[in-house]
């Protein structure tokens, strides 16, 4: 059995969770929004259409943000033909992803959705086609009570209490030559400097979020960051990353190394926002918004397939299997060992489009990767502990990877959470960690994802093939945890001290 040790130290406090990092996203795009969170004819549907069996497992899942409306869609969207009567809206051409978008859903419905489903909006304006006098216009649409001409726009609409939106993304992937109107570093970051100036004149309470590279691997990668702060660094608040994971080769083990690379990116975006404000000499420092991650790679031959211009196609559906529910846990741990600087982070995407949770005309269900998210958005919230992982490690394309991720979160009953994944694919490990800092404290409860094949996937039919399970051998005496992590899994394990009451019974 291999053997692995954790090292933790109570004053050593990583950072705070921002819970705004369990964030996910919702673009037009497939089935995302028609059919997935608003289908009017649908028996699971309320008043307004939205599928209420949907709305159940979102606030399940725990997404206290979703950004909206895109992605490469809002990059040609005018929002003006979202809202208003629905009669009077029109059907355009969506190039972004060659389909019809109706209108029939915008802006106020996605609010309005946003309220039932317990999260808040992360609103993206297009500065694709588009520019800072719509964006500007955007934000008096949602943020000004009344008394001007697109505040009074929304009253006429029916809605009249401003919607107070306060996170804006400065458009989408500008460093994509894919995106409509992709622009250089130098273009974007002076057009995002004069967009975010604008909007805040209209609302200064707005936080902005600058978008970075849509990648690691483009080559504009490192340049586009620097160049783009060095244009709009007092503007924004926060800088966007992107990354999508696949496993092309059938290579698992590389596969699950994918999260040393994550590691990396989040790194080096650090890195170079800090070199920016050395330059500037600000005491100002940008923090992360890693507004798009999951693994995605199981439709892109389908999609090939899609015909031009229809509407809400079978797009980006991936089937999720049990290693990618690792992965996506992986990523989420690695998301929390940088707590200090990654403030923000969307799990791409919510329903039906690369997604945790899917729907049919007969129901709707979870994916694998439903299962992680909603065990660390629940249970990962507090404080991150710097953990120290000394773990046997492996080779692979993402460089010498350790075979376990994991992280400590301390909650604000001073209960402690570990989040680990052995990643190895044929041992067991043998996990220890030393806590006398924490003394009478015992394991609460233990809960483990595990399945013996990697392409196990969960169906309408049969959700739970991957679902967690109690999990059993952890224990503390004599101040040390050890556990037993069996080969390919992940686990939870809530610690708390002996004899301590719920607070909220
Ligand atoms: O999430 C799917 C797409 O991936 C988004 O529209 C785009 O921003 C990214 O390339």
């Amino acid at each position: 059995m291999k053997k692995a040790r954790l090292m933790i130290d109570r004053y050593f406090v990583t950072g705070e969770v921002d819970k705004r990092i369990y964030g996910s996203f919702i673009e037009h795009l497939g089935r995302a929004v028609y059919q997935g969170i608003y289908q009017p004819k649908s028996p699971f549907a309320d008043e307004q259409g939205f599928r209420k069996d949907v709305i159940g497992l979102v606030r399940e899942l725990g997404v206290p943000v979703v950004r909206y409306p895109g992605g490469n869609f809002v990059s040609g969207y005018h929002w003006e033909d979202g809202v208003g009567p629905k009669e009077n809206r029109p059907a355009r051409l969506d190039l972004a992803w060659r389909v019809i978008e109706s209108n029939q859903f915008g802006l106020n419905e996605f609010m309005d959705w946003a309220r039932k489903a317990g999260t808040a909006p992360m609103m993206a304006v297009n500065l694709g086609t588009r520019g800072p006098e719509d964006a500007k216009n955007l934000v008096e649409y949602c943020n000004i009570p009344k008394g001007s001409l697109y505040s009074d726009l929304r009253r006429s609409h029916g809605y009249q209490e401003p919607h107070n939106i306060k996170l804006w993304c400065l458009g989408n992937e500008m460093d994509g030559p894919w995106q409509m109107g992709h622009k250089t570093a130098a273009e974007y970051g002076r057009i995002a400097a004069e967009a975010g100036r604008i909007m805040r004149m209209v609302d200064p309470d707005i936080e902005l979020v600058a978008c970075g590279s849509s990648g690691l691997t483009m080559d504009t990668f490192g340049y586009w960051e620097d160049q783009v702060l060095s244009e709009c660094y007092d503007q924004v608040d926060y800088l966007s990353l992107h990354q999508y994971y696949g496993n092309r080769e059938d290579n698992s083990a590389d596969f699950l190394g994918s999260t040393a690379s994550m590691d990396r990116f989040i790194r080096s975006v650090v890195a170079i926002c800090d070199s920016v404000r050395a330059k500037k000499r600000k005491s100002k420092k940008i923090c992360l918004s890693f507004d798009e991650w999951n693994v995605w790679y199981h439709s892109n031959e389908e999609d090939k397939k899609i015909p031009a211009w229809t509407s809400a196609p079978h797009q980006l559906e991936d089937v999720y299997n049990f290693e990618d529910a690792l992965l996506v846990a992986g990523m989420m741990i690695t998301l929390l060992r940088h707590a200090d600087r990654v403030k923000i982070a969307c799990l791409a995407q919510l329903v039906n489009v690369i997604a945790p949770i899917m729907t049919s005309d007969e129901g709707a269900w979870k994916q694998t990767i439903y299962y992680p998210f909603a065990l660390i958005s629940r249970y990962g919230r507090g404080q991150v502990l710097d953990t120290l992982v000394d773990a046997p490690r492996y080779e692979c394309s993402h460089g010498d990877v350790s075979c376990l991720d994991a992280v400590f979160v301390m909650d604000e009953e001073e209960g402690l959470t570990l989040f680990a994944v052995n990643k190895d694919l044929a041992e067991d490990m043998e996990l220890t960690c030393d806590l006398r800092q924490f003394p009478g404290f015992r394991v609460k409860e233990h809960f483990v994802l595990a399945h013996p094949d990697l392409k196990a996937v969960n169906t309408r039919e049969h959700p739970d093939t991957v679902a967690p399970r109690a999990g059993t051998g952890a224990n503390i005496a004599d101040g040390r945890l050890t556990a037993v992590l069996g080969a390919k899994s992940f686990h939870v394990i809530r610690l708390e001290k002996a004899g301590c009451a719920p607070k909220h019974a």
